[in-house]
């Protein structure tokens, strides 16, 4: 039986990394937001071992992970939008959906067969270390099961990909939490597909175009994974509560006298997001009735928090 392996990242660890993933082999490696599942975007066979390992459903397209905006332009086309935002928030939790190029070199399976394809470069050193050592693009979803909520610490990882061949790189706690934001670029008005770290507010300003958002209502969803019941435990998880009731675990915000745990006592959402899966993970005991968490403002990550707390408390997959 096989096992995940984590490893310290030294020098050692990240030249057998690199190998690993050159081989077609997978690794996890953290980055600023959470833990990805990294493989060579470019090696179908390996991206076909990524979308097994978690269980998840061919039709939900990756990110692809490059160490430098330079290599963008050799997997999509880019234009002045493109480098504006590379420039002001790469690298960081900023994910660009951009026309993919014919003739470019990313798997089909990666892309989910779509004519567009998900860019972003990560800010954190042990990503971007293996990034650059590897030589080529990584595709890298959360490395969760398929449905369970994101890993932001190794250990998280071993837990959730337990039986397989793996070598996880330990990069310690990961300092936002929730995963990047996915702006659609493919058509003339920029959207949000996924809330994250990057704020709509600040695209627009660097655009100095407004920036929409585009929910999975509508009938034809440009985010396959937004149809997803996602980030979830397997109790019920009930929003905006006031106190939990009787058998419920609290997950509290700002000033509580419930006993349970805190996202952040001083009510600030960016510590709230980076506490975010930890505190579900810790609380998904299947010997309490649900999770009662307490109402989170809209401000700042607050939106971001509340996307990911909506799924997590819809029903059904
Ligand atoms: O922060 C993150 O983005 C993390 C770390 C590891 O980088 N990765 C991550 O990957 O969250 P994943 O696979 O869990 O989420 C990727 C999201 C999905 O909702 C997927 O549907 C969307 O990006 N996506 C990927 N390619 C797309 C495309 N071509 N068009 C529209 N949506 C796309
Ligand atoms: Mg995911």
């Amino acid at each position: 039986m096989t096992a995940p392996r984590i490893l310290q990242p030294t020098e050692d660890a990240l030249n057998e990394a690199a190998r690993r993933l050159q081989a077609g082999e997978l690794v996890a490696f953290p980055t600023e937001t959470v833990y990805g599942l990294g493989a060579d975007a470019q090696n179908e066979q390996a991206v076909t071992s990524v979308f097994a390992a978690k269980g998840r459903p061919a039709f939900n397209p990756l990110i692809v992970h490059v160490g430098s905006p330079g290599d963008v332009a050799r997997i999509a086309s880019t234009d002045d939008r493109v480098r504006a935002l590379t420039d002001a928030f790469w690298p960081g939790p900023l994910t660009l959906v951009l026309p993919r190029l014919p003739n470019g070199k990313v798997s089909l399976l990666a892309t989910a067969g779509l004519d567009s394809v998900a860019v972003r470069m990560p800010d954190h050193p042990v990503a971007r270390s293996l990034i650059t050592r590897a030589g080529i693009p990584v595709v890298a979803p959360s490395a969760n099961a398929s449905g369970t909520i994101s890993p932001t610490d190794a250990k998280h990882v071993a837990d959730s990909l337990k039986n397989t061949d793996l070598l996880i790189l330990d990069g310690g706690r990961c300092r936002v939490g929730i995963e990047s934001t996915v702006l659609d670029l493919t058509g003339d008005a920029p959207s949000i597909l996924r809330y994250g770290a990057i704020l709509d507010s600040k695209i627009a300003l660097v655009l100095g175009t407004p920036v929409f958002y585009a929910d999975g209502s509508s009938s034809l969803p440009r985010s396959p994974g937004q149809l997803l019941r996602h980030y979830a435990p397997s109790v019920p998880v009930r929003l905006n509560a006031a106190a939990p009731r009787s058998g419920e675990a609290w997950l509290g915000f700002g000033e509580t006298t419930a006993p349970g745990l805190n996202l952040s006592p001083r009510g600030d959402t960016s510590e709230a997001a980076a506490n975010l899966f930890a505190c579900l993970r810790a609380l998904d005991n299947p010997a309490c009735t649900g999770i009662a968490v307490a109402p989170i403002p809209d401000r700042g990550l607050g939106r971001a928090i509340n996307d990911r707390l909506r799924r997590a408390a819809t029903k059904g997959d």
